[in-house]
């Protein structure tokens, strides 16, 4: 992560709530799973399909993780009755991870199922390093369990991701690439943005030779344009909701699958952070505001 990046992320939490709720509303659909189908509905009227994410992580209870559970199904259940171009991505620590791993097993496991009975895929995003293994232990084991319509995400910025395409070979996965979010140590991840974006290639090249599946989740034009010169034999492009919509409009217009990660639900709050981190202009205007208050300045 860049210098200025960091310096951004720990002046956020300071900013009030209500103002993150507003300037970040254009990356979330809204509350609802309603807020979710219109979105999504627009964007297949536009040639382009979606994943949908009921937000929510880090849950402290188990009924907080049944009842994401539960609004996954209902989500599955509108993409199919509806004929939604769309599937689902899922957080690990949103189904009880980090509270009880059993429980978080058995409510991927029925949501997996009930989506393979829908025709429907699920996408487990990757969190924090701390997640790593358990995610893709849990990967491991839906497929070894015959479940097809399953796939996981790998970060560019961790150091370990070349090695985990070479031990996921075997499975031939479905992978989400992305850059990685979290904000990691040194030893575990590059935080130089230019090594980010080599390791970026480098993953890419190695899962176009092992994935079924490649999903190339950037909005990094120096990394669209890498990949539209070598692209895998199967892929998309993916972007998130509310970032450079013109660009993923044209990647259609070009022919190109484009997926939009479709995010709803009541805890925006964690999510809109990350968001406003990425935002270049949104990070600037933060980033002034609160030097000028450490000066004293008012603005
Ligand atoms: P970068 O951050 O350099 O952005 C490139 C350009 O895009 C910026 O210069 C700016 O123009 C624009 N941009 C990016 N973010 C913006 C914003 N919020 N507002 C306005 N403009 C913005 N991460 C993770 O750790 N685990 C995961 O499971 C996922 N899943 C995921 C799904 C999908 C569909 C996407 C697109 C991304 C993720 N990510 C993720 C996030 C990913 O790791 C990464 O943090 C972001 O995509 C930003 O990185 P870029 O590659 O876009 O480059």
């Amino acid at each position: 992560m860049r210098l200025f990046d960091r310096a951004v992320v720990r002046v956020l939490p300071a900013v009030p709530r209500g103002v993150v709720r507003r300037v970040a509303a254009p990356y979330i659909a809204g509350e609802t799973l309603e807020d979710a189908r219109r979105v999504v509905k627009q964007l297949n009227a536009a040639g382009i399909c979606a994943t949908v994410d009921v937000l929510g992580e880090d849950v402290s209870r188990p009924e907080e993780a049944e009842a994401i559970a539960r609004a996954y199904h209902d989500a599955l259940a509108a993409i199919e009755a509806e004929r939604l171009d769309a599937n689902v991505s899922i957080k690990l620590t949103g189904f009880g991870l980090e509270l009880d791993k059993a429980l978080c097993r058995s409510l991927v496991e029925a949501l997996v199922e009930d989506a393979a009975t829908r025709g429907i895929f699920v996408r487990i995003d990757m969190e924090d390093s701390s997640t790593t293994d358990d995610t893709l232990d849990l990967y491991r084991a839906l497929r070894a369990a015959g479940r097809d319509n399953v796939g996981v995400v790998l970060q560019a910025a961790l150091r370990r991701t070349l090695d985990d395409i070479a031990t996921l070979a075997d499975l031939r996965p479905s992978v989400r690439l992305c850059k990685g979010i979290y904000v990691e140590p040194a030893s575990l991840a590059f935080t130089d943005y230019e090594t980010v974006r080599a390791n970026y290639v480098k993953a890419l090249r190695a899962l176009t030779a092992t994935a079924s599946h490649v999903a190339i989740a950037t909005h990094d034009e120096w990394l669209i344009e890498q990949s539209l010169r070598a692209l895998p034999p199967s892929y998309e492009f993916q972007m998130l909701l509310g970032v450079r919509e013109e660009r993923a409009t044209q990647l259609v217009r070009e022919g190109h699958t484009l997926r939009v990660y479709v995010p709803f639900g009541e805890h925006w709050y964690r999510y809109s952070l990350r968001r406003l981190q990425e935002n270049p202009a949104m990070a600037g205007t933060i980033a002034r505001a609160s030097v000028g208050r450490l000066l004293g300045r008012s603005q």
